[in-house]
């Protein structure tokens, strides 16, 4: 017996394995259940008391022997680690890992963000699903708006009246709020994601981000709504960015308008990014309208204020030259690296 354990014992000394198969086949041959260990196991009943006291230690031995051997290149195996391949070459770098990048709409937002809070403006947030009070009716939207229709509106509840809830169509909702749980002055901005009932393209997606602002107090004028906005364009695409603002119509701003940049791409002199004006749209804004202050509890005759809204995405999409929306939701590491430089 003693003979066999010597011979087995420097068979494991010497056992290497570079494959799992290997030690499989070295399990199976001195730690199976038909195995040499339970052989000499078996064996080791037989022999008289004598023999016991001496054989029962050693064969004890042995077999912690055999087991630490397997264990070892279990491990190494399954962390791919060779750590007794002698071929092993030491010199060369280790495995690099990949650093992760910020997506390029936090990039963005936050860039936004830092802009309005050197003029002052706190960050503020609301629920993304809403109920028709915030993110229709205390906004001035007339009963019959088609904005409330449900080819635009993700409806969560259709209910009675106005007891809709739905996830929200843009981020004018979280004013309502802000508006509604406070005292004037406000000075916020409030960044977040939206959603609408619209067909998946390079265009157009059923989810966005935008960030929302609002400034109110005793008179604020539409002047200071121009020169914020100016600022903000100059910070955020550079000096000499011309603004020109146009008039529109939101239900929740008298007046209202719509304001666009020289494009970014071409510097005004004409590209497919702005259909060859030399200017593109990038946010609606207006004094806020008496009505939507009185909705908040906020008196129109002390108070006015201004308010406006962008995409994120649109910003972004002119900030780097980016022509398909679906880009920003679909996490290709491809897209998503090209951004690294700018980690923070
Ligand atoms: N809520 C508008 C939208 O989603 C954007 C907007 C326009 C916000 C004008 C404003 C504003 O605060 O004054 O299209």
């Amino acid at each position: 017996m003693q003979e066999q354990i010597d011979k087995y014992t420097s068979e494991i000394k010497a056992f290497t394995a570079a494959k799992a198969e290997e030690l499989e086949a070295f399990r199976i041959k001195y730690l199976g259940t038909k195995g040499i260990i339970k052989d000499l196991f078996d064996q080791f009943k037989t022999v008289g008391p004598e023999e016991k006291r001496t054989f029962g230690k050693v064969l004890n031995q042995f077999k912690q022997l055999a087991e630490e051997k397997y264990n070892e290149f279990k491990e190494s195996l399954d962390s791919g680690v060779k750590s007794h391949d002698s071929s092993q070459d030491l010199t060369l770098p280790g495995d690099g890992f990949e650093v992760g990048s910020r997506h390029p709409l936090s990039l963005v937002r936050n860039e936004i963000i830092d802009i309005f809070k050197r003029l002052g403006f706190v960050v503020a947030e609301g629920p993304e699903i809403e109920d028709d009070w915030h993110n229709f009716s205390a906004l001035n939207f007339p009963e019959e708006h088609p904005a409330r229709d449900m080819q635009d509106t993700f409806f969560v509840r259709k209910g009675e009246g106005n007891d809709d809830i739905a996830l929200r169509t843009h981020t004018s909702s979280v004013q309502v709020r802000m508006m509604e749980s406070g005292k004037p002055p406000f000075r916020a901005i409030m960044p977040g994601r939206v959603y609408r009932n619209e067909a998946i393209s390079a265009r157009a997606h059923c989810f966005f981000h935008q960030v929302e602002g609002l400034y109110v107090d005793e008179n604020v004028s539409f002047s200071d709504l121009k020169q914020t906005l100016y600022h903000f364009v100059q910070e955020l695409y550079g000096e000499g960015t011309k603004v020109r603002f146009r008039p529109s119509y939101f239900p929740f701003t008298e007046p209202s308008a719509e304001m666009d940049i020289s494009c970014t791409i071409c510097k005004g002199s004409g590209c497919n990014m702005c259909k060859y004006s030399g200017w593109v749209e990038i946010l609606g804004c207006g004094m806020v309208d008496p009505n939507v202050l009185e909705n908040c509890g906020i008196d129109s005759k002390k108070y006015t204020g201004f308010a406006f809204g962008m995409g994120i995405e649109r910003i972004t999409n002119l900030k780097y030259v980016i022509r398909d929306l679906r880009l920003f939701s679909e996490n290709d590491v491809r897209f998503l690296k090209q951004f690294q430089t700018e980690i923070i």
